[in-house]
C-alpha cells in the first residue's frame, strides 16, 4: 500500500535523507532502525506530511501524495504518533481525542470504532476527564496511539514509541499493536530496541546518513540479529 520513491527531504534546504525507498505492503508491519541522527524521524515526518519533501514518490495505493499537506494524507488513511506526542496537556483526555474522532468520521472509514479503541487502553477510558499533561508518559503515549486510531488508519506510523517508558507499559503497548496488526493495520515503527524491532515486524529498515542502507527481508530478523555485525555497524553496538 506504501511506496516510498527517491525520497529526499531536509531542513532549511538541506537534505536529510538523500533518496530513501521503503516499501510496506497492505496489513504488514516494518521497522524503521538506524543510529541517532540517521534520518529516521525525517522519515517519519515526510510520509505523514509534517515536512515537504523536496524530491521524490510517496505513494499510497499508486497515488503520489508526496506534495500533499498532513490533513489531505489522514484522508488516505495515514496516521503518526510522534516523538514527544503532540498533545495539549492542559486539555483533557477526550478533548484530546475529540478533533481526531471528528476526522476520522470525515474520511469515510469506518475501521475502529471508539469502544475498540478504548477497549484497548483501559487507563485512558478511565481518564478521559484527565488533563493529559498529568498523565504518566506511558499513558500519554497510550492517549497518543488512541487519537491516532481515531483517525481510522489504514498506515500507522510510530516513532520511539517505547523510548523512556517502563517495561510493563511496553508490553501493554505492544499488545495493542498486536491487536492491529491482527486487525490488518500496516505499521511502520521507528524502533532504538532490536528486539521491539523483531518482535512486532516481519521486515527492517537499517538507515544510516539519509540513506536505506540494508533490507531485512520477511522473516529476517531473527538472522540479523543472530549475527549482530550489520546492527553494531549501524547502530554503535
Ligand atoms: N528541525 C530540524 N532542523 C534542522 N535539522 C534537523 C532538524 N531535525 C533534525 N535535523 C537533523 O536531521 C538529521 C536527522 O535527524 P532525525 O531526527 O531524522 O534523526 P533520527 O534518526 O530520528 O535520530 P534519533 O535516533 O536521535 O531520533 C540530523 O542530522 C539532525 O540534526
Ligand atoms: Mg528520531
Amino acid at each position: 500500500m506504501l511506496k516510498v520513491r527517491e525520497l529526499r527531504a531536509g531542513y532549511g534546504g538541506v537534505d536529510v535523507l538523500h533518496g530513501v525507498d521503503l516499501d510496506l505492503a497492505e496489513g504488514e508491519s516494518a521497522a524503521v532502525v538506524g543510529a541517532n541522527g540517521a534520518g529516521k524521524t525525517t522519515l517519519v515526518r515526510a510520509v505523514c506530511g509534517l515536512l515537504a519533501p523536496s524530491s521524490g514518490r510517496i505513494e499510497v495505493d499508486g497515488q503520489d501524495l508526496a506534495r500533499l499537506p498532513g490533513h489531505a494524507r489522514v484522508k488516505h488513511g495515514i496516521a503518526v504518533v510522534l516523538e514527544g506526542r503532540n498533545l495539549f496537556p492542559e486539555l483533557t483526555v477526550a478533548e484530546n481525542l475529540r478533533v481526531a474522532q471528528e476526522a476520522g468520521r470525515r474520511s469515510g472509514r469506518r475501521i475502529f470504532s471508539r469502544e475498540e479503541i478504548l477497549s484497548l487502553f483501559p487507563v485512558v477510558a478511565e481518564r478521559l476527564d484527565t488533563p493529559v499533561g498529568l498523565m504518566s508518559g506511558g499513558q500519554q503515549q497510550m492517549v497518543a496511539i488512541a487519537r491516532a486510531l481515531l483517525l481510522q488508519p489504514r498506515l500507522l506510523l510510530l516513532d520511539e514509541l517505547s523510548t523512556g517508558l517502563a517495561p510493563k507499559v511496553v508490553r501493554e503497548i505492544l499488545a495493542a499493536l498486536a491487536h492491529l496488526r491482527g486487525r490488518g493495520t500496516s505499521l511502520l515503527l521507528v524502533e532504538q530496541s532490536i528486539a521491539i524491532a523483531a518482535e512486532m515486524t516481519q521486515r527492517g529498515y537499517v538507515m544510516s546518513v539519509g540513506r536505506v542502507v540494508h533490507r531485512i527481508e520477511h522473516g529476517g530478523w531473527a538472522a540479523t540479529v543472530e549475527d549482530g555485525t550489520l546492527l553494531k555497524a549501524y547502530l554503535h553496538g
